[in-house]
């Protein structure tokens, strides 16, 4: 990769500030659980599997700060940076799937001491990063298969290798298709109000060199009925256990247009964004982000003050119209309900 969204250095943890791009390329740096929980508030680190690795080095840093030398006040500590670090965005399971995760290995280690304990969340918050990394890039590989050789692709927000630990979701299968010799084509929705689209995906396509167009959100539609888009790829931020997808807002009306025109429409994912404690879509918190996002445009008011605003974050595709859900375990298709059972070995 040509760039790192997140890296471990000196006892920090320092985040390409995603706010800034695609015109300057800055670190912030996080020493504590508090600055994480702050930068994945800001969107400096977005995008569910990115914020859920942010999130285990937050835990880490967390249990770092931690002075107790009792193993309850340990645990007790433990609790509240978890609760600061869920309490930033609440679509997004990989951050409570992540918190969640680093709670167990702290109990369990906690029977060594509290250094131990330490010591092993820092290693496990490494080995989270890994795994997301390994994890895109098999789902890349299966989800190229699906991919034909001069497809025209349209994908929405951003779920690259920024969105991630490296490699990327959406943008991973279109780098692996790529990588196999593939020659495609990307149209990119720039993605109101955070830009995502025309700040992120623009950004990394142009760094691989692969052929991409930015288009507005409200062009995809015209796109399709002139037969440009043979397929649209998006990334999820939470996927119910009958497979309704939460992801940007603007995914649904993506779907529905695929669906009207009869084009395939994939979502890719790794496993960790599955969330079987949701029966379906409307179930899963919606977040409301500040309403400056859509009144101003780098710093400029391009809205009437005093303007009532909704800014929704996030919208939820039922699976209906979703062709497959693509995961490093493999792609699986309609039913959902039954195949992501089976896809987790739940009897
Ligand atoms: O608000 P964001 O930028 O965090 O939203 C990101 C998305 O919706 C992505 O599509 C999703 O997290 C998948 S990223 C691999």
């Amino acid at each position: 990769m040509k760039f790192k969204t997140l890296k471990w250095q000196n006892h920090k943890l320092y985040l390409l500030d995603q706010t800034r791009l695609p015109l300057i390329e800055s670190y912030v740096e996080c020493a504590t659980y508090l600055d994480v929980a702050r930068a994945i508030k800001k969107m400096i680190i977005r995008g569910a599997p990115a914020i859920g690795v942010a999130a285990a080095f937050g835990m880490a840093l967390g249990a770092r700060q931690l002075t107790t030398r009792s193993p309850e006040g340990f645990r007790q500590g433990i609790r509240k940076v978890g609760q600061a670090l869920i309490a930033t965005r609440p679509t997004a399971v990989n951050i409570f799937w992540a918190v969640e995760r680093m709670k167990q290995v702290a109990e369990k280690n906690l029977l060594n001491g509290i250094a131990a304990a330490k010591a092993t969340l820092l290693r496990e918050a490494v080995s989270l990063l890994k795994e997301d990394v390994q994890a895109n890039r098999e789902i890349g590989k299966q989800g190229q298969i699906l991919i034909p050789d001069g497809s025209s692709i349209l994908t929405h927000c951003n779920a690259g290798a920024l969105a991630t630990a490296g490699y990327g979701t959406a943008l991973g299968v279109i780098r692996a298709a790529s990588e196999a010799g593939k020659r495609l084509h990307v149209f990119i929705d720039e993605t109101r109000p955070f830009l995502q689209g025309s700040r992120l995906t623009a950004w990394e396509l142009q760094k691989e060199r692969i052929p991409c167009t930015l288009i507005a959100d409200n062009m995809a539609g015209a796109l399709m009925a002139q037969g440009k888009i043979d397929l649209a790829l998006v990334g999820a931020d939470r996927i119910a256990a009958n497979g309704d997808v939460a992801n940007k807002i603007g995914t649904y009306s993506v779907a529905r247009l695929c669906h009207a025109h009869r084009i395939p429409f994939y979502v890719a994912a790794p496993t960790s964004t599955v969330d079987f404690s949701i029966a379906n879509g409307t179930k899963i918190p919606i977040e409301q982000r500040p309403e400056a996002e859509m009144t101003f445009i780098q710093g400029k008011r391009i809205a009437p003050r005093g303007i009532k605003v909704l800014n929704l974050a996030f919208d939820v595709t039922p699976n209906r119209y979703i062709w497959a859900l693509i995961t490093e375990k493999g792609a699986i298709f309609r039913p959902f309900k039954k195949n992501l059972r089976k896809l987790f070995k739940i009897i």
